[in-house]
């Protein structure tokens, strides 16, 4: 998993965070990650903005945010055990929020196991009482940050197919030289269904 490679010394996370903030994440196989990051970086060539970088790419779940290091014990021993199915995900669409500056990859249609998942995971921070960001859910890969201009037009990824086999709790923070850093702090594995 890439983001374990990635991981961070979680020091210097606490010593600049009295919070820590978290979410839960679907994190990119790196055959996706680099086929997107491609695309993130051609973007930003045209429209400006910062191509997020292919080990850091993920479809966020659930944006719990600034919790305390209890609640992130809370959330540790929660996630292992959330219920899903392994699905298979397609990545056909990119777009661009004009009034957030982000280009993201997305699904045109959200498979039913990822929705089920969605809901799981409300269910299990809602029984632990962990707050999150409940508005309404939008998967998407960010590609690319304060992007200027509009696309030029459609762009073509394709189908990219990625089989989603774990969720992931990720504890983010940042370099001193302000570049994102993500720590997988705990993992839930999904079932498998032998479909792929
Ligand atoms: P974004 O990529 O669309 O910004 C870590 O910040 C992850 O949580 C990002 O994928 C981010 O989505 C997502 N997220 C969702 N809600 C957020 C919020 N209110 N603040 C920051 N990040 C948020």
């Amino acid at each position: 998993m890439d983001a374990r490679s990635l991981a961070p010394q979680p020091a210097s996370i606490e010593a600049s965070r009295p919070a820590e903030r978290v979410f839960l994440a679907l994190w990119l196989p790196t055959d996706l990650a680099e086929v997107l990051s491609r695309t993130a970086r051609t973007l930003t060539r045209t429209c400006g903005g910062r191509p997020t970088r292919a080990a850091t790419l993920h479809l966020t779940l659930v944006f719990v945010g600034d919790v305390t290091s209890e609640r992130v014990d809370l959330l540790r021993r929660v996630v292992p055990s959330l219920q899903g199915t392994a699905f298979r995900l397609t990545l056909d669409r990119v777009g661009l929020w004009r009034h957030n500056g982000i280009a993201w990859a997305g699904p045109s249609t959200v498979p039913e196991p990822l929705a089920a998942l969605r809901h799981a995971a409300e269910e299990a921070l809602d029984h632990a009482g962990i707050p999150y960001d409940r508005r309404p859910f939008k998967p998407h890969v960010t590609l690319a940050r304060r992007v200027e201009r509009p696309l030029p037009g459609p762009v073509d990824i394709g189908e990219l197919a990625w089989d989603v086999t774990e969720v992931v709790l990720v504890r983010s923070g940042r370099d001193a030289d302000r570049t994102a850093r993500y720590e997988v702090l705990a993992s839930c594995a999904l079932l498998p269904t032998g479909t792929f």
